[in-house]
């Protein structure tokens, strides 16, 4: 019993002797309202009820509640040396600590404020936090309250993913996926907190895998077949004068026998990779497991020796990397316009005027979006007063949707522009499949990832103006 008994006598007596002040009290109360608070989530995650997988839900279990958990820790301490110093200056430090006796007046008084002080911290601390975390769910908040991912945020917006949450493509399932986006996503605030986050912002590491994120949706045993693209383009003539590519893709899938074929049917699960830079674009080396279980290596010519990076097992996003956040090159986003109707066709020259503006440079998408509207209708004014006078409504029309297109595409201010964002899915705009399938990347047996045009597509019509096809299909 004596132990205990010095224990009481030299340090609990006096800790509750000098802790009984305002600062000290108040410190209490916000460790154990921070605290509670704290427990109550963890509670609620564990249990899986409503349990965030919102990385910037990191701010408050990894920063706001701990910091005022700490904060409430100084305050003990430094309320009970003011006291202490108070009291030793003026002579009134006891020799004999008093009892820690809840009949003392004194003391139920200091447990009152305690009690009261953390009723009142909790309710604040809790529902403030409660709310927060709320929000922080939404995809309003990672899209719109965090200016820099205005760009991810417009892209998504005109995606077929545009009702998919956020966190469904971006934060893996179970608790290793749950950490890794409290770390990453506290990491991002302060990145803006203290403005030094990268311009623009890349997608450095990969996405969780396909398995846990795209596949909780999509079925990667269907079988698709043949699909026909039809690519309409219009040149840079007075008439805009246009075009149609009629291209049969085959991407067929696992069809009812279980085989493989097509652009679905030969990756998956099968290649893997190693690239040289964060957005892959630089394949040196490939290899494919045969049906035997015995492996292809194929390297490309230009691969430097040692090859540094990592090796992936290719899957979805190696090909939609842009499923969510497609950014447009300036000419395929007109092309889609003008084929939807704005810029309408019959404006001379809207093409090489409408291209040249959403091409040019501008500080800020509000520069945009006054140079773009005054660049066209000078033009219109000046070359072609009669159509300025009789298709006014069709050129403020092409305006308002040249400033749409680029205002869903640049972003002066995340240093956003076009082509920054390469899209893997053709190879056109981009190196896409031809990372690979250049025609040298080469096996040891000389045999090379092929690049024959009819591999992947058959193309039934190259930039005619009436292809027949389309005729023949009803398509006209
Ligand atoms: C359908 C899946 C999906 C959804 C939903 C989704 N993303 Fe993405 N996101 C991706 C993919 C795929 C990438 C590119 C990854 C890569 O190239 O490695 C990406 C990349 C990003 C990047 C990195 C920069 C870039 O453009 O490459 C940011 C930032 C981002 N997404 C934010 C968001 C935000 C904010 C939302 C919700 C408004 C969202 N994402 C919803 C799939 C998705
Ligand atoms: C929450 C469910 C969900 C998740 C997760 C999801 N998708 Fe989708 N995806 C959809 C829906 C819904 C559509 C629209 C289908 C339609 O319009 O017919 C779609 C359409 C698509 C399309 C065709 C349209 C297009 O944009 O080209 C592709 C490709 C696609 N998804 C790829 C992916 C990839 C890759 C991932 C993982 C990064 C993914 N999806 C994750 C639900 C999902
Ligand atoms: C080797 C590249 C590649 C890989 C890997 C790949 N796809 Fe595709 N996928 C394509 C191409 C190319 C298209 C046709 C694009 C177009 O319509 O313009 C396509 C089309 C689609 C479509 C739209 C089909 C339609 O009917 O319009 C969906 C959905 C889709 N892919 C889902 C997936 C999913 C899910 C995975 C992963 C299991 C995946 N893809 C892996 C290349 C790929
Ligand atoms: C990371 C490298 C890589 C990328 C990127 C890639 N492929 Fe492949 N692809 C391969 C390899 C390796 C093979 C197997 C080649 C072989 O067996 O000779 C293959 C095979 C194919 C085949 C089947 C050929 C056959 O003989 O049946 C098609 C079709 C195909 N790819 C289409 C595409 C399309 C379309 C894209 C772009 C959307 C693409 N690939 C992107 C590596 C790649
Ligand atoms: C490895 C697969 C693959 C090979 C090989 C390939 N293509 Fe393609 N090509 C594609 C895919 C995928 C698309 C569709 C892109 C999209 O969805 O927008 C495409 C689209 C096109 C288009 C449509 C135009 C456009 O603006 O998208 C043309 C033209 C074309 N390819 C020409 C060729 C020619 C010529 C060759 C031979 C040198 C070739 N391709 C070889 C995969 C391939």
């Amino acid at each position: 019993m004596a132990p205990f008994g010095k224990l009481r006598e030299n340090w609990l007596r006096p800790f509750f002797f000098f802790g009984n002040n305002l600062l000290s009290l108040i410190g209490g109360a916000l460790t154990t309202a921070s605290a509670a608070t704290l427990i109550g989530f963890w509670v609620v995650a564990f249990f899986g009820h409503g349990g965030s997988g919102n990385p910037y839900v990191g701010i408050i279990f990894d920063l706001c509640l701990p910091g005022l958990f700490v904060l409430g820790l100084i305050l003990i301490p430094i309320g009970m040396w003011l006291r202490r110093r108070h009291l030793k200056v003026t002579g009134q430090l006891p020799t004999q600590y008093p009892q820690i006796d809840l009949r003392d007046p004194r003391f139920r008084h200091g447990l009152d404020i305690v009690l009261i002080a953390t009723v009142i911290n909790f309710i604040i601390v809790g529902t403030g936090s409660y709310r927060a975390v709320a929000h922080m769910d939404t995809p309003n908040f990672c899209g719109q309250s965090c200016h820099v991912m205005a760009p991810e945020w417009a892209a998504y917006h005109v995606s077929s993913h545009q009702g998919v949450a956020c966190t469904r493509c971006h934060i893996a399932e179970g608790i290793k996926g749950f950490v890794h986006a409290k770390v990453n996503g506290t990491r991002q605030l302060m990145q803006v907190a203290f403005h030094s986050y990268p311009t623009p912002i890349m997608a450095e590491e990969k996405l969780p895998p396909a398995e846990v994120t795209c596949l909780s949706c999509h079925n990667p045993n269907k079988f698709i077949g043949d699909k026909l693209l039809v690519k309409t383009s219009y040149a840079d003539d007075e008439q805009n004068s246009m075009t149609r590519t009629l291209v049969l893709l085959h991407i067929g899938g696992r069809d009812q026998f279980g085989k493989l074929s097509g652009i679905h049917g030969a990756h998956l699960g099968r290649i893997e990779y190693i690239a040289t830079d964060t957005t892959h674009q630089t394949i040196p080396w490939v290899s494919k497991i045969n049906a035997d279980g015995s492996t292809t290596e194929f390297v490309s010519s230009d691969a430097k020796e040692p090859m540094a990076g990592q090796k992936r097992v290719m899957d979805c996003i190696d090909c939609h990397n842009r499923a969510a956040h497609s950014f447009d090159t300036p000419e395929a986003a007109l092309n889609k316009a003008m084929a939807a109707g704005s810029p309408n066709a019959s404006l001379p020259f809207v093409r090489k005027e409408g291209l040249a503006l959403i091409k040019a440079d501008y500080s800020s998408q509000e520069d945009a979006t006054s140079k773009i509207t005054v660049g066209l209708e000078n033009f219109y004014q000046s070359q072609y007063p009669a159509v300025w006078s009789g298709q006014r409504e069709q050129i403020d029309q092409a305006a308002g949707t040249l400033v749409k297109l680029y205002g869903e595409n640049v972003f002066p201010f995340m240093k956003v522009t076009w082509g920054t964002h390469p899209n893997n899915i053709g190879h056109n705009d981009y190196p896409g499949c031809f990372r690979c399938h250049d025609g040298s990347h080469t096996a040891k047996n000389e045999k090379s990832i092929s690049n024959d045009c009819s591999l992947c597509h058959n193309l039934l019509a190259v930039d005619e103006a009436n292809p027949k096809q389309l005729a023949d299909l009803g398509m006209q």
